[in-house]
């Protein structure tokens, strides 16, 4: 009996442990490396490699939290972050054969670039306690829909999450409350917004001022610009 217990202790926390998105819940755990997935399951579109669940979650017709932590995988200090909705479930057939929304192409948020504190994987949460449904997007109580969390790696690839929610009304007590248990951000995961800066409108001719070709000409400036602008800038104002 000790032993059962003790096990199922152990993976109590380690379930938790691996949540990722920690609010309004996650499809599963998909921080699985196996023979089926031998890159890491996480980098499948759309959902990391889960299918459609559906034990849904209740989350507000207006919009409401997203909390989740993004720091489990080495090698990945700082990441672009999009949170996506996707509607509906007339999308492809699935493993378990249930039908998802038919895309996760509709943003709710701008994206943002998250710091976290070192390359090896990083304890902690990082909650917006306002996600806004995607523009032009109305719903009802009673319809489907999954959040996606992805967040963009420096190199390019990406990590996906899923929640299956299920739309409810605001104040429905089976929307799972809010509060700083479950949304707050960790002080050792930093976040800066992201901008870019146009060198050449399409259709515009190529010949480029001579502070833009000097940029241009710096490796380091395709990173510069989706990062860190205010260094770019200081760049700017050193060449004017
Ligand atoms: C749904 O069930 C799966 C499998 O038990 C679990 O891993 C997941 O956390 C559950 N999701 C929610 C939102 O409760
Ligand atoms: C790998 O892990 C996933 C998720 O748990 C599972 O669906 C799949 O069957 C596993 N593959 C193997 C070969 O065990
Ligand atoms: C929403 O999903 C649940 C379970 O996943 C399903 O039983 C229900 O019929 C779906 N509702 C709509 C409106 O499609
Ligand atoms: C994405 O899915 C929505 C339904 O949620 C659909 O209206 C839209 O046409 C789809 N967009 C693309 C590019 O497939
Ligand atoms: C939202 O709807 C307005 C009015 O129809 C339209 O002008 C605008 O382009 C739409 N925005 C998006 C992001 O679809
Ligand atoms: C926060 O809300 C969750 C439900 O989402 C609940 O389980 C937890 O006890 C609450 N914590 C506090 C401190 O109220
Ligand atoms: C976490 O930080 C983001 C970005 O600064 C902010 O928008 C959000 O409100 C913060 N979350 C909480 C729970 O304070």
């Amino acid at each position: 009996m000790l032993p059962s217990t003790l096990v199922a202790i152990a993976s109590a926390a380690v379930a938790s442990a691996h949540t990722v998105i920690s609010y309004p819940g996650w499809r599963g755990n998909n921080l699985v490396t196996n023979s089926t997935f031998p890159f890491g399951m996480q980098w499948m579109y759309p959902c990391g490699g889960m299918p459609t669940t559906t034990n849904r979650t209740f989350w507000p017709t207006v919009g409401g939290a997203v909390a989740f932590q993004p720091g489990w995988f080495q090698g990945h200090a700082t990441a672009f972050v999009y949170i996506n909705l996707g509607l509906g479930n007339e999308g492809p057939d699935d493993a378990r054969h249930l039908h998802g929304p038919p895309n996760m192409s509709n943003p709710m948020i701008s994206p943002l670039q998250l710091l976290g504190p070192s390359k090896a994987p990083f304890p902690g949460t990082f909650c917006l306690p306002q996600v806004p449904l995607p523009v032009n997007t109305t719903v009802k109580a009673g319809d489907n829909a999954t959040i996606q969390v992805v967040e963009l790696a420096v190199h390019g690839a990406a990590l996906y999450s899923c929640v299956d929610i299920t739309f409810a009304d605001p104040g429905d007590p089976r929307i799972p409350h809010v509060n700083e248990t479950n949304c707050f951000n960790s002080s050792d995961i930093g976040v800066a917004d992201i901008y870019t800066l146009t060198l050449r409108a399409p259709g515009q001719s190529s010949v480029e001022s001579g502070a833009r070709r000097t940029l241009a000409l710096d490796g380091n400036a395709a990173v510069a610009y989706l990062g860190y602008l205010p260094v770019v800038l200081g760049g700017l104002w050193a060449l004017l």
